[in-house]
């Protein structure tokens, strides 16, 4: 008996732990979500900055860059964020995790035009950028307006 338990043994714990590793790595799916959207938002900010510092004149202007990055934003809006958005995801809910007020969910409205104002500075900025620095310029100052109107309307500072 105490021979099969020893050989037992190992198995048991085994079991044991796997199953303890399985459940540290069942993370809350709502983090997730949280995380997903937020990985959106540094790539916008990836691909604005270069536009941003080309327009400052920070970066030398490159059209093909400009054109790039430009191109690269408008795609991002090609890919969904489905499951990104639930509902009690919030700031007030998750304050170590989220930055979205409540507010991203109770004025779906606001929301939705917030979105469609950066929808077509994104236009905007993929049609110009390529076509030398004025051009960039003259579309660098909407798009950020859009990213900052909706930061001021639903993001925690
Ligand atoms: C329609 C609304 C909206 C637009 C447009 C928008 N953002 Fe955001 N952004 C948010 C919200 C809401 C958060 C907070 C997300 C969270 O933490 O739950 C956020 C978070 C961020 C963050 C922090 C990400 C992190 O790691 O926590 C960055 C950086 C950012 N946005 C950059 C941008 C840039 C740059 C643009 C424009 C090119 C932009 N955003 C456009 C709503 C928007």
């Amino acid at each position: 008996m105490r021979k099969i338990l020893l050989l037992l043994l190992p198995v048991i714990v085994m079991t044991i732990t796997s199953g303890t590793t399985a459940h540290a790595a069942e993370r809350d799916p709502v983090k997730k979500a949280i995380e997903a959207r937020q990985a959106v938002m540094v790539l916008r900010s990836w691909y604005a900055g270069p536009l941003f510092g080309m327009a400052k004149g920070d970066i030398e202007y490159d059209a093909d860059w400009a054109s790039t990055l430009a191109n690269s934003l408008k795609a991002e809006l090609d890919t969904t964020d489905r499951g990104m958005w639930p509902e009690e995801s919030d700031y007030e809910t998750y304050p170590d995790s989220s930055r979205t007020l409540p507010e991203w969910w109770l004025d779906v409205d606001g929301a939705e035009e917030a979105e469609k104002a950066y929808d077509n500075a994104v236009a905007q900025i993929a049609e110009s950028a390529g076509g030398g620095l004025d051009a960039l310029r003259s579309a660098v100052g909407g798009l950020g307006k859009s990213c900052k109107g909706c930061h001021d309307g639903y993001r925690a500072e």
